[in-house]
């Protein structure tokens, strides 16, 4: 099952949750394993699966989407480890994740932090196995500074750190562009380089999915403002002692900067003409999602 995406992207989203599903299956094993899951419990739980479909989407704009799907899955491990981390006590102490109680919540926390690692590993192990050896460095190199200290760790410690601190617009976005911004980023690329994509190509891939990705953090902060638990899947006014686009810009304004790099994102998209329509549609559903 996965959260609504348009209609497009059910198919993509289909091939993703069963790829997921053979990565963590249960092997048969004599005796539980916790660990197993606790990653299974978070990975598999509906979600729209956004990062995965950009890698398809990049790949497909670019000619070819036949070799995506192993860097389209392996980001969503990763993209699901972060959110275990997220939400433990010591992070943004988040009780509801996709609907469910937060993994710490129904697995303790232990099991949680094992899990979230459990997922990182996954996903590199498994770009090693899928991909011939020159592309899977190229895709792994990516995906570990996506994570790394210029990406998601970077922007994640940066926002845990300013919890109760004032802080000025420019520290918050590039708080947003690190955490969630990067990530996107590396899943286009990504989808590029299995297409054997060209340097423009990839860089115009870039560009938008940076935008979208930064877009995208902005409308999760509207959201925790204005959405609800039943179309989130998480607790909302969850942020209050956070400073978010929210707080510099009022409702209406955080909408319309999401709009406007939204914009941005699908000028980067010209090069590609009609064929990159599905994009232009993902970054029009990220303007205005509720989900
Ligand atoms: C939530 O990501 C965390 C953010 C970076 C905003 P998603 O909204 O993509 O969550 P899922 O994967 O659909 O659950
Ligand atoms: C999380 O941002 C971004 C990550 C990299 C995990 P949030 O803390 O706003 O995400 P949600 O609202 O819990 O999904
Ligand atoms: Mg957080
Ligand atoms: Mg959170
Ligand atoms: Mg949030």
């Amino acid at each position: 099952m996965s959260a609504p995406l348009p209609s497009t992207f059910a198919g993509i989203q289909n091939d993703i949750a069963r790829a997921l599903e053979q990565l963590l299956a249960p092997g048969g094993a004599a005796t539980p394993d916790p660990v197993l899951d606790a990653m299974r419990y978070t990975l598999l739980a509906p979600s729209k699966r956004v990062r995965a479909v950009l890698v398809h989407l990049a790949a497909d704009v670019c000619g070819d989407s036949a070799r995506a799907l192993p860097a389209a899955s392996a980001v969503e491990c990763i993209h699901a480890a972060s959110l275990m981390l997220d939400d433990l006590p010591s992070m943004d102490d988040a009780p509801l994740r996709r609907g469910r109680p937060s993994a710490h919540v129904a697995h303790g926390e232990a099991v949680a932090i094992l899990a979230a690692f459990g997922l990182l590993n996954l996903a590199y192990g498994h770009l090693a196995r899928a991909y011939p050896a020159p592309l899977a460095a190229r895709i792994t190199a990516l995906y570990t500074d996506a994570v790394g200290l210029d990406g998601l760790i970077a922007g994640q410690a940066e926002d845990v750190l300013a919890t109760d601190a004032v802080i000025d617009f420019n520290t918050l976005e590039r708080i947003h562009r690190r955490k969630t911004g990067v990530l996107f980023g590396a899943a286009a690329q990504a989808g590029a380089l299995s297409a054997g994509a060209n340097e423009n190509a990839i860089a115009s891939l870039t560009s938008y999915a940076k935008n979208l990705g930064l877009a995208f953090q902005i409308v999760d902060d509207l959201l925790d403002v204005v959405g609800t638990e039943a179309e989130t899947g998480k607790a909302v006014r969850a942020d209050a002692r956070k400073m978010t686009f929210v707080s510099f810009s009022g409702v209406d304004g955080a909408r319309e900067l999401a709009n406007d790099l939204c914009a941005t994102a699908e000028r980067a998209l010209d090069p590609f003409g009609r064929r990159a329509d599905p994009l232009r549609e993902l970054a029009r559903f990220v303007a205005g999602r509720r989900v």
